[in-house]
């Protein structure tokens, strides 16, 4: 650990906290070396198996050769260019327009924070209305527009939460907040903002408080809801997005909404992401000469985000990617259910596809309210525990995990095994 610790006080001289997002302060402070396929390697020469997948991103596996591979030869010829577009921005668009239902045009970005940025400024030019309304719980970036009620104490929960020092008031107050999967709420939130609301932003699965499923009717609610009253309809699936499949959780649940957020496992970890949707707003952006909302990015379409992006998806598209990660998400919910189940620990096992996320209750979990009832210090036990165990589970409450293509049948049995000893040891002590 001496050399983490050395390391970590070497960043800080130089790095406020030492660390380049506010997330990566935890504890055991690991500090990554390398990665291959489900496998990250830390300074210490300390082999993982990696169920964090940095936040989700990586869908393939760490080092991916086919994709880097694609990436280094489309480097030979193309960077960046600042003028016109490449053939792999636009072929990107083609295959985004291709899976994703709700999109007709897209543009390309750097990260999803970008995307939820403009997606919520076009809503608002092409409304003409000022307000929006997000859901407690979700994160969709950290500008002034969306930083509020995200991780919320329990006293602030559904109250004024502004996520940062340093936001504007007006911004904070325009963003109104509603519970997930209730209906009414929405509905009368936008009755008591008659003609003010522009956009519903929401994760149709809110995966950043683990993985809180939509009840049925909710999302065909706010589809309808959003259709009555002229409010442009956000999905972000920043998340969700090629990670549930490659037209995202939208053609899972069959709701289509007015604009789509993609980043994260759209390129298995390179920085791109998107925002794309019907035509009659997407044209809205300045891109299109009759356009009037600021579009516009340095970076915007480099060849290592689109090269990534083609390869990522060439490989969602031709090989069993979905079957694999599913079955092994599916695997590893049921076993840690049952490791939980037999050795007497309150937990339910939450999940969708690749994704499976331990809380600490027998509690049902289906809005922001329900984690409260969550034992966080298990939580964090058990994740810390792993990672003695030589498996990546991120030690932050709640926080999701993700199974990635490279990720083997014999990975799942050890970290099976890993996590009936972590659980035995806190079952006998509780
Ligand atoms: C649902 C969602 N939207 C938006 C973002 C912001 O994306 P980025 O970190 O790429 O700016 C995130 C990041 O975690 C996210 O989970």
């Amino acid at each position: 650990m001496k050399h983490a610790e050395d390391l970590m006080a070497r960043s800080m001289r130089v790095a406020p906290g030492g660390v380049h997002s506010n997330t990566r302060r935890i504890t055991p402070q690991l500090m990554p070396k390398s990665g291959k396929g489900a496998r990250v390697t830390t300074q210490d020469n300390k082999e993982y198996i990696d169920f964090h997948a940095s936040f989700g991103p990586i869908i393939l596996g760490h080092a991916y050769s086919k994709v880097t591979n694609f990436i280094t030869e489309a480097l030979q010829e193309q960077d960046l260019f600042g003028f016109g577009a490449t053939e792999y921005e636009i072929r990107c668009c083609e295959k985004i327009v291709e899976h994703v239902p709700s999109a007709e045009k897209v543009l390309l970005t750097n990260s999803g924070t970008e995307s939820t940025f403009h997606a919520i400024r076009v809503s608002r030019a092409i409304t003409g209305r000022k307000k929006i309304i997000k859901f407690q719980g979700c994160y969709h970036g950290w500008h002034d527009y969306v930083a509020r009620n995200m991780l919320s104490a329990k006293e602030l929960i559904g109250k004024r939460d502004p996520g940062s020092a340093g936001m504007l008031d007006e911004a904070v107050d325009s963003t109104l907040v509603c519970r997930y999967n209730d209906l009414d709420d929405v509905e009368q939130t936008i009755k008591q903002n008659k003609d003010e609301v522009a956009a519903i932003i929401v994760e149709p699965i809110p995966h950043n408080i683990g993985c809180v499923l939509p009840q049925s009717g909710f999302l065909e609610g706010l589809r309808e809801l959003t259709k009555q009253h002229g409010i442009v309809l956000i999905f972000d699936e920043v998340i969700t997005g090629f990670r549930h499949g490659l037209g995202g959780y939208q053609q899972a649940c069959g709701v289509t909404p007015d604009l789509t957020t993609l980043g994260k496992a759209i390129a298995n970890g390179y920085p791109i992401a998107a925002v794309c949707g019907k035509a009659e707003i997407m044209d809205y952006f300045t891109t299109n000469p009759s356009g009037n909302a600021l579009f516009a990015g340095t970076y915007n379409g480099h060849a290592v985000g689109t090269a990534a992006i083609l390869a990522t998806l060439d490989i969602l598209e031709t090989e069993p990617v979905y079957d694999h990660i599913y079955k092994l998400g599916a695997t590893m919910r049921s076993g840690i259910q049952d490791i939980a189940d037999r050795n007497g620990l309150p937990v339910t096992v939450k999940g969708f596809g690749s994704v499976f996320v331990p809380y600490f209750t027998r509690d049902t979990i289906e809005n922001y309210e329900d984690l409260m009832k969550v034992d966080v210090e298990s939580d964090l036990k058990f994740r810390r525990g792993m990672i003695e165990q030589g498996v990546l589970m991120i030690p932050l409450p709640m926080k999701r995990n993700h199974t990635m293509y490279a990720l083997s049948q014999s990975d799942v049995d050890y970290t099976l095994e890993a996590a009936e000893k972590v659980m035995k040891a806190m079952g006998r002590e509780a």
